[in-house]
């Protein structure tokens, strides 16, 4: 049988790079790589190249002519945080090649648009544009990723690991949240697009719903240190967000602070709005990918805290941020 092909923007980042090797290894795709011109020559690209990947340049700054993409079948964004419009040229290129699913960059936690969390809506923007051009599409979220979800430890042990390192207690810490360790995003994406149940629909990844309660005893236990949980209310958080947003409105180019912005409205749609659960998602319209694929058995966040207390694993974002 012929193989799918697929063209992947955004595989040089960190859930690029897990949706890149999933499909490699479930060996059922033919898989091209857009790049934009100014990273063509970067190192991580030419690595692509090297593992026989072929790369495209795609400016998506401009319209992009519709003869690039008519080659796929599948087209996949896992595009940086602060460059979702670059997919509205994708999408109109997309639907003007016939690709026949879309899949836009979402792999965010589960949380309903209009106005709660920005970096949501910016995605929701480019949503609607494929439902204005009735592009057939798969919405993929992931809840939280495991490596971005445990507490520093006292002793210290685990900061090479850390990219959000806090040991706040939003709330009462009990609000259960969807997680998923970035490595499972890939072999849960390739599932999903070989899937027809999942064409037009949206589907959310996970391996745990946990609290914060839960994952700190879960730290305590495994650790065997004890972690001094600061406790953050709803007023703080609300403050914060109200600054946050002053200082984006101020300078809204400035990335710094629109990434501030985000990740504290994370933690509100997270910890106080409780939007980032499987009853949520299901409420939304959502495909549970769990149920989907009983097969695949993604990583626990147990089994993931006990790999870095081990001393294994990787940090997110290493060498970037
Ligand atoms: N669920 C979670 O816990 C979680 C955590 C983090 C991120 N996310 C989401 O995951 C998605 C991807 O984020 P990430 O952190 O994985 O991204 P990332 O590591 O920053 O990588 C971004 C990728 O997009 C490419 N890119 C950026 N701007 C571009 C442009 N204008 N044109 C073409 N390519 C461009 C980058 O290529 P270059 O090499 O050219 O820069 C890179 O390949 C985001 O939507 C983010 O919201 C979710």
């Amino acid at each position: 049988m012929s193989k799918t092909k697929v063209l992947l923007l955004g595989a040089t980042g960190e859930t690029g790079a897990s949706i890149l090797e999933g499909l490699a290894r479930d060996g059922s795709f033919d898989i091209s790589i857009a790049v934009r011109p100014a990273s063509a020559d970067k190192p991580a690209v030419r690595a692509l190249a090297d593992r026989g990947f072929s790369i495209l340049s795609i400016d998506l700054s401009k319209k992009v002519n519709a003869s690039v993409l008519t080659p796929f079948d599948t087209v996949i964004s896992s595009i940086g945080p602060e460059s979702q419009q670059s997919q509205l040229n994708f999408a109109r290129a997309a639907k003007a090649a016939g690709v026949t699913r879309f899949v836009p960059c979402g792999f965010i936690t589960v949380c309903p648009p209009g106005g709660i969390m920005a970096l949501r809506d910016a995605k929701e923007e480019v949503y609607n544009l494929i439902f204005k051009l009735h592009l057939p599409y798969t919405i993929i979220d992931t809840g939280f990723w495991h490596q971005i979800s445990f507490p520093p430890l006292p002793s210290g042990k685990l900061d090479e690991f850390h990219f959000l390192g806090e040991n706040k207690l939003y709330g009462d810490g009990n609000a259960p949240n969807l997680l998923t360790d970035l490595r499972d995003i890939g072999p849960f994406v390739a599932r999903i697009i070989r899937d027809p149940r999942t064409l037009n629909k949206k589907v959310f990844t996970w391996s745990d719903e946990l609290s914060q309660n839960e994952i700190y005893a879960l730290a305590e236990k495994l650790s065997g240190e004890s972690i001094d949980k600061k406790p953050f209310a709803l007023e703080e958080i609300e403050a914060v967000i109200t600054k946050a947003k002053q200082a984006v409105d101020a300078d809204p180019t400035n990335i710094g602070l629109q990434m501030g912005l985000w990740s504290q409205e994370y933690n509100m749609s997270k910890y106080y709005r409780e939007d980032n659960t499987r009853k949520v998602a299901l409420y939304l319209g959502y495909l549970d990918a769990k149920e989907l694929y009983p097969d695949f058995k993604p990583i626990t966040f147990e089994e993931y805290f006990k790999e870095i207390l081990e001393g294994k694993g990787n940090r997110p974002y290493a060498g970037r941020f």
